[in-house]
C-alpha cells in the first residue's frame, strides 16, 4: 500500500490540483479527463466528526471503480473510465450539479428520525429525496420545485436523473441481495459532461455513501459504524470489498 501511495503521491505532485473534497482529491488530466485520489480521512455531519480508516481509500476505490465499470456495461452513463491504481481513478470530467440524490427503499437515517419510524421499516415504494450540496449550509433538503426554480438544472437533466437513479438502484440492489446484503439506501451525484454536455452519474459508490446491511443479522457493513461510534470500521469495509470478490 505504502509503495503504491507514494506513486499516487508522484502522479498527483505533477497534476495541477483542481478540487479537494472531504474524500477525494480531484487532479487535472487533459481538457475532458481528471483523476480522482481516494482519501483515507472520514467525515461525518459535514466534517462535525473527524477520523482516520485505515486502507479505507484503496477499499473505496476498489468497490467504487467494480460498481461504475458495472454501472456502465449496464448502459449507465458515468464518468468512470478506469482505475489506474490502489487509490486512484480516470475520469471523465464533469460539471457537478450540486445535488445529493438519496435513494431510499427502507426507512432509515435522517428518514426514521423525521417520521419517527424503527430503521429497517421497509417503504412502500423506492423514495428519491434530494439535498443541496453545500458544506456551509449543511446539505439541507430541498425539493424538486426548488431544484428547478432556483435553476441548479434543467426539468429534462432532473428526470433523467430520477430515471437512472431508480435503474441503478434496481441495479444495485440485485449485486448486494446476491452477496446477502440488503441495500437499505445511498447517495448518488450526477455532473454534466464537459466533453458531450450529457447528465452522467459522477462521485462515488462505496459503504461511504450507502446504508448496507447484512440479509441475516441486520448487521451495519458501512459508514454508520464511523458516525455511530459503533466499532470496527475497516472490518466492515473490509467484509463488502471481499464479499464482492474483486478481482
Ligand atoms: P441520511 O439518512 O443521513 O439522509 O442518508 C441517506 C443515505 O445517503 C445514507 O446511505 C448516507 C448517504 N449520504 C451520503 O453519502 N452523504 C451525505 O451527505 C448524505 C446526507 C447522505
Ligand atoms: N453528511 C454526510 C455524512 O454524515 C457526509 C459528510 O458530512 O461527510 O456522512
Amino acid at each position: 500500500v505504502d509503495l503504491i501511495f507514494k506513486r499516487d503521491i508522484k502522479i498527483s505532485s505533477r497534476m495541477k490540483k483542481i478540487y479537494e473534497g472531504k474524500a477525494k482529491i480531484t487532479y487535472a488530466k487533459s481538457a475532458h479527463q481528471v483523476v480522482a485520489v481516494y482519501k483515507d480521512v472520514d467525515t461525518a455531519f459535514n466534517n462535525l466528526k473527524k477520523g482516520s480508516i485505515k486502507n479505507k481509500g484503496v477499499i473505496n476505490n476498489s468497490i467504487s471503480s467494480y460498481l461504475f465499470d458495472l454501472l456502465n456495461n449496464c448502459n449507465i452513463p458515468t464518468h468512470f473510465l478506469k482505475k489506474i491504481n490502489q487509490k486512484s481513478q480516470l475520469l471523465k470530467k464533469v460539471d457537478i450539479i450540486p445535488i445529493e440524490v438519496l435513494v431510499r427503499n427502507y426507512f432509515a437515517g435522517s428518514l426514521s428520525k423525521k417520521f419517527g419510524v424503527k430503521e429497517g421499516t421497509p417503504l412502500s415504494d423506492t423514495l428519491i429525496e434530494y439535498c443541496l450540496k453545500s458544506d456551509e449550509l449543511g446539505d439541507p433538503h430541498i425539493s424538486s420545485e426548488h431544484i428547478l426554480n432556483i435553476g441548479l438544472c434543467s426539468f429534462d437533466e432532473l428526470e433523467l436523473i430520477d430515471e437512472y437513479s431508480l435503474r441503478i438502484n434496481d441495479i444495485l440492489r440485485g449485486i448486494f441481495y446476491s452477496i446477502g446484503i440488503n441495500l437499505i439506501d445511498f447517495k448518488l451525484e450526477f455532473g454534466v459532461c464537459k466533453k458531450t454536455k450529457k447528465v452522467i452519474l459522477a462521485d462515488e459508490i462505496s459503504p461511504d455513501t450507502c446504508r448496507l446491511w447484512d440479509i441475516k443479522t441486520n448487521k451495519k457493513l458501512d459508514k454508520d459504524r464511523f458516525r455511530r461510534d459503533l466499532g470496527n470500521v475497516e472490518e466492515a469495509y473490509q467484509e463488502v470489498f471481499e464479499r464482492l470478490n474483486i478481482k
